[in-house]
């Protein structure tokens, strides 16, 4: 949520901070605003509800003059506290107007300090929890043992907070500077030469530099044109962690495509490609950062799988397969429900926390929960560093590269391969599969980048068939075992890309209500299971097809190539690959996000940035 870029340098700060917004506005686009300092006292403020394109628009029509500084700081807002409009866009000022502030997170304090502030005589200008900070800061270097020090005041003010945040501040007595304070709330800094950036994501500056300094939790950053300091709340100085991003701008970039999510959608054999290069070593299966030990693993004897969104949907896929291989108990659950049923958990249970970002609050809250517990977590994240690796005994990276689409698209596949290769790890560990089956199905997993480049290939079909969909007033998703979640994941993306009623459901569920919903007319897919593979299933989705074909039903079928058993019964038969059982999902799931995105298209929306979401949800 919230997309937030600093700059201190050589450079015209506007110019690199409104670059650095572009990259991050799939955090959030509710408004957009940027403060700069032009480095004689002054400060220039200016903000614009709705897309970053509407701040520009006005900054065009503003004088240029008063922007041209080589310090400043923008924000893309996702609102949480009021609403989306001018009045609350960020930076948020103190009274003076000295004091500029940028927050991601919420303060959960807030509402006493907010009175605390009144009390004292200061009328708030905003309706949100941000603009608090901008005045204490405001206090805190007017006054007392922090006067005339930024970093010091800063500090001040961020052990008052409580909640997550990332907050950045600067004050027009100390042009030149910037500094942010952050818990639980991502945060990056960029390494130039004569220049220092902050950002939300590492997008925001990859175009000036690949050098990154990851902060740790409660901590401050202060940048200054030459030099970076690292400190905690107490302003003592700590070490920072230098990585090198090992992506290019390129790889932020549309390459072609009207929207990122397309680009993203066939990029979906490289990010398996990525996800499983180097997981298979030594004829085993190999995790990234594993702080448990062999033996930690043969003791699990329960598995619970938390995430959200798409991510939950990879997880309720690793349970057929955890449970298939390794002969464990496996629970999938959603993350924001987890801490609130007090689960049963102990050393011997193994929570995977599925997350693309590493930033969702739910599932960053949920595995907290689980260590306090005292259970084991193995996080599977696409996000180096981010703070649910970091609190994890164990992380599996999907290596899919930036996702910019707010609607989770190579992540998933690539998460679906990493809940896979756990799987197998933990059957190797656990001896419930020799070390020779271990190698095969590593072998048919390293195949389907192939079979997902095939589905690639058809898809034409699909986008036709979405162009003539678009003015449909639902469409419902039916499948059984893998297919299910399959099914979930497609109603899933026509839901928050087209803004259309989609239900997913267990095919075997529909006589037992969803069949009511059948309607002349209603297009219902179904993704159906192999006929070979799973024949008794395919004969029992059949006779689901017959059923709601009977009741009038447009039926869209996604079945493998040679299955003449369903053909009949399909008003539109989309072909994938044949492949095993487990890893169908990773082809069956590619037509359904292709014909979400073009039902999308056709309705004329913006399909990375659907109304009202963010790309990560850091708030509960
Ligand atoms: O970053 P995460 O994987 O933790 O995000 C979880 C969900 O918010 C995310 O998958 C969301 O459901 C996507 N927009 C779905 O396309």
């Amino acid at each position: 949520m919230c997309g937030i870029v600093g700059y201190v340098g050589h450079r015209q700060a506007l110019e690199v901070v409104l670059g650095g917004l572009r990259r991050l506005e799939y955090r959030g686009y509710d408004s957009a605003g940027v403060a700069l300092l032009d480095g004689e006292g002054g400060l220039a403020v200016e903000r614009a509800a709705g897309a970053l394109s509407n701040l520009e628009k006005r900054l065009a029509e503003v004088d240029g003059g008063k922007f041209a500084g080589r310090s400043g700081m923008g924000h893309t807002r996702w609102a949480t506290h009021g609403a989306p409009t001018d009045r609350n866009a960020h930076p948020h000022r103190d009274t003076s107007g000295q004091v500029a502030v940028v927050h991601n997170g919420i303060i959960e304090n807030f509402a006493v300090l907010r009175a605390e502030l009144e009390a004292a005589g200061i009328e708030m200008a905003s309706d949100t929890d941000t603009e608090t900070t901008a005045h204490l800061v405001a206090a805190a270097y007017a006054d007392g043992p922090t006067a005339g020090d930024l970093t010091a005041s800063v500090c001040a003010v961020a052990r008052r907070l409580e909640g997550a945040f990332t907050l950045v501040v600067t004050h027009a007595a100390e042009p030149g500077k910037i500094v942010a304070a952050r818990r639980s709330s991502p945060l990056v800094v960029g390494v130039g030469e004569g220049e220092h950036f902050l950002a939300s994501d590492v997008a925001a500056f990859i175009e000036h530099t690949r050098d990154a300094v990851e902060l740790g939790q409660d901590q401050v950053v202060t940048i200054t044109r030459d030099a970076y300091r690292v400190t905690d709340f107490f302003a003592q100085d700590v070490e920072a962690k230098p990585f090198s991003v090992d992506w290019d701008l390129s790889a932020a970039e549309k390459g072609g495509h009207d929207y990122f999510m397309l680009k993203e959608i066939e990029e979906q054999p490289e990010a398996l490609e990525n996800t499983l290069r180097g997981h298979f070593a030594s004829g085993g299966i190999v995790l990234d950062e594993l702080r448990l030990t062999e033996q930690d693993l043969r003791d699990i004897d329960k598995v619970f799988v938390v995430a959200c969104g798409t991510a939950y949907h990879s997880g309720l896929l690793a349970k057929y397969a955890i449970e298939h291989w390794c002969r464990v108990p496996v629970e999938v659950e959603l993350a924001s429900e987890f801490r609130y049923r007090d689960p049963v958990l102990g050393r011997d249970t193994l929570v995977v926390a599925i997350s693309q970002s590493g930033e969702t609050a739910d599932t960053l809250e949920a595995v907290r929960h689980a260590r306090v517990q005292r259970a084991r977590v193995l996080a599977i994240c696409n996000t180096n560093g981010a703070q649910i690796p970091r609190e994890s005994d164990a992380v599996l990276y999907t290596h899919a590269g930036p996702e910019i689409g707010v609607a989770a698209t190579k992540t998933f596949l690539a998460q679906v391969a990493a809940n896979y290769l756990v799987g197998l790890a933990l059957a190797q560990a656990r001896g419930t599969k020799y070390s020779d089956e271990v190698a095969r199905e590593f072998a048919e997993l390293s195949a389907m980048p192939e079979a997902v480049r095939r589905t690639l290939s058809t898809v034409d079909q699909v986008r036709q068939l979405g162009r003539e969909l678009a003015d449909a007033k639902a469409v419902l998703f039916l499948g059984r075992h893998v297919g299910y979640p399959v099914a979930l994941e497609g109603a899933l993306k026509l839901k928050e890309l087209a803004y259309m009623h989609a239900e997913g459901f267990a095919a075997g569920e529909l006589k037992h209500g969803p069949i009511a919903l059948i309607e002349e007319g209603l297009p219902v897919v179904v993704v159906m299971p192999s006929p070979k593979g799973r024949a008794l299933l395919h004969s029992k989705l059949v006779s689901n097809i017959r059923e709601i074909q009977a009741r009038g039903a447009r039926t869209i079928v996604i079945a493998e190539e040679g299955d003449d058993e369903v053909r009949p019964f399909a008003d539109e038969l989309i072909t994938i690959p044949a492949v095993p059982t487990l890893l169908q999902p990773l082809v069956s799931t590619v037509p359904l996000q292709v014909l979400a995105a073009e039902i999308a298209r056709a309705r004329g929306y913006d399909v990375d940035k659907p109304r009202n979401l963010a790309k990560s949800v850091t708030v509960e």
